[in-house]
């Protein structure tokens, strides 16, 4: 059975808040990030006429492009969106601007001020800024100083900073590195991006939770036996090897988008809709989680590296071979591991994340897993009844899903499970905005309610800590264990459930 619930509004959904005039600076405007991902999300943003008259984007990196070249390299990156929407194209680009700036220079930076005054007199744009970090991250931090040191952030209500992850490399790191950041501006001038938090189905965890009375009620450990995050891939490390290879999964999914929806999921109902009662509470539950086993972390965690596979048609290589890995690498390209949470709501619920590239399906979904009935009065299809749950689907096929067990039809009195399924797409039939649209508004509005806040972050890293401290230290201890790609992982991931009685859902 699949029953839709269906929302007759397919109209005026968006509420939308006004950008001010500003200047968008990007630094690393050459890379990858900035065509992929930042310009398209612009580019809709003006489509959507959510963008002001006087706006620019200012690409800044060290390669000596002009503005005529940088516009032509964003027209060629985005080529299809261009030629479907020609003119809005042509006028988009006129507010895109480039200059070759090195952050570590100061003198750029003063060629960077004048620049930035040039534009606020074409454009408008009424010395509003917002600088997205798009570098390399050992660069976080001197690319605040840098900022700070030129004036630049100095007006909090004019000036705003991005900064991309990774937010450090361990707790220490991240704890360095805000205090950098903070000593250069305030708090509510600096937007940690993490673009799982974009994602309408992510923000729809807070709706689903507090919007309705029937969830909250049996949200906790009396009703809940597990909970399983999972954020697969199909995609091998393509071509960020160089990044890849000193991250791993555990700090390039897990530490940032796993944890958030974990954070999520987990939280206390805030007091209002406020960023920083928000905030607050996603930092507390993250303070109260721990590795199930802090004293023995390698019994709650297993990690993976994909091998070879596909079909003799498409064979996929192994990651030990793609270019620019290490041909003995131990990176992780798969994490599962275990997670309790010490507070009253939680306690004894073990909380499941599992996270990889080239596995067979891509997909990010949280499974609420619900008691069994205490008594069972009836025969079970398949012998057992199976426990109900909750399965908020992030991606793709953004929705939700409930199985329950009902009647099988018949004389006898079998029960069965059957699901019941909200779709965003049909109940809404527009598709969501990519993460960094609403991201980039957002920063540009000076919403920080989706970005992480400075204790989220390092909370975030200090749940990892134990784990980060054995890979570095006795790595033998938490071995890299080879997976098929296009298989759901190593085998000692199902023992990690195994162990429990549990199975991780195969969707
Ligand atoms: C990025 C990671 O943050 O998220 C990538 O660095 C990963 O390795 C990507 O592929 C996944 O994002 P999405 O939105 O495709 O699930």
């Amino acid at each position: 059975m699949t029953a839709i619930l269906t929302n007759p509004l397919r109209v005026g959904l968006r509420q939308e808040r006004v950008i001010s005039p500003q200047c968008l600076v990007i630094f690393g405007a050459s890379g990858d990030l900035t065509h992929r991902k930042l310009i398209p999300a612009l580019f809709e943003l003006f489509r959507q006429r959510r963008l002001p008259s006087e706006f620019a984007v200012l690409g800044c990196a060290r390669r000596p492009w002009s503005d005529e070249e940088f516009r032509q390299k964003m027209e060629v990156a985005l080529a299809d969106e261009v030629a479907s929407h020609r003119t809005a194209w042509d006028h988009f680009a006129q507010g895109l601007f480039y200059e070759p700036v090195d952050l570590q220079q100061p003198d750029h930076l003063v060629r960077l001020s004048q620049r930035l005054d040039g534009i606020d007199r074409l454009r408008a744009t009424r010395g509003n800024r917002t600088f997205y970090l798009s570098v390399s991250p050992e660069f976080y931090g001197s690319g605040c100083r840098a900022l700070a040191g030129a004036g630049l952030l100095a007006d909090p209500e004019r000036s705003r900073v991005v900064i991309e992850k990774p937010f450090g490399r361990d707790y220490a790191s991240a704890q360095a590195l805000n205090k950098v950041v903070q000593a250069c501006a305030k708090e509510s001038q600096v937007f940690r991006i993490d673009h799982y938090l974009g994602k309408e189905t992510v923000q729809n965890i807070l709706v689903l939770r507090f919007a309705n009375t029937i969830f909250e009620p049996i949200w906790n450990r009396n009703y809940i036996s597990s909970v399983q995050i999972t954020a697969a891939e199909t995609v091998g490390v393509e071509e960020r090897a160089g990044y890849y290879e000193s991250s791993g999964a555990l700090r390039d999914m897990v530490q940032n988008h796993l944890t958030q929806i974990l954070a999520l999921t987990a939280m206390e109902a805030p007091g209002r809709f406020d960023p920083e009662a928000i905030r607050n509470e996603k930092a507390k539950v993250l303070q109260s989680a721990r590795l199930a086993d802090e004293q023995e972390p390698w019994k709650c965690c297993v990690r993976g590296q994909y091998g070879a596979g596909g079909t003799p048609a498409h064979p996929l290589p192994a990651y030990r071979q793609e270019p620019g890995v290490n041909p003995n690498s131990t990176t992780e390209t798969y994490v599962a591991m275990k997670v309790a949470i010490n507070n009253w709501r939680w306690q004894g619920v073990p909380f499941y994340l599992r996270t990889g590239k080239r596995l067979p399906k891509r997909l990010s979904e949280v499974v609420l897993t619900f008691r069994e009935a205490p008594v069972h009065l009836f025969d079970a299809a398949g012998g057992a009844p199976t426990p109900n749950q909750l399965i908020l689907r992030i991606q793709p096929d953004e929705g939700a899903e409930f199985k329950f067990e009902v009647k099988a039809p018949g004389s006898g009195m079998r029960s069965r499970p059957v699901d019941m399924a909200f779709s965003y797409d049909e109940s809404f039939g527009e598709p969501s905005d990519e993460g960094y649209v609403r991201l980039l508004a957002d920063a540009m509005l000076g919403d920080p309610t989706l970005f992480t806040r400075s204790d989220e972050v390092e909370a975030a890293w200090r749940l990892y800590t134990p784990l980060l401290a054995l890979i570095e230290e006795s790595p033998w201890q938490l071995p890299v264990h080879p997976y098929e790609a296009r298989t759901w992982g190593p085998a000692a991931a199902d023992s990690l459930l195994a162990d429990d009685g549990l199975i991780w859902r195969r969707p």
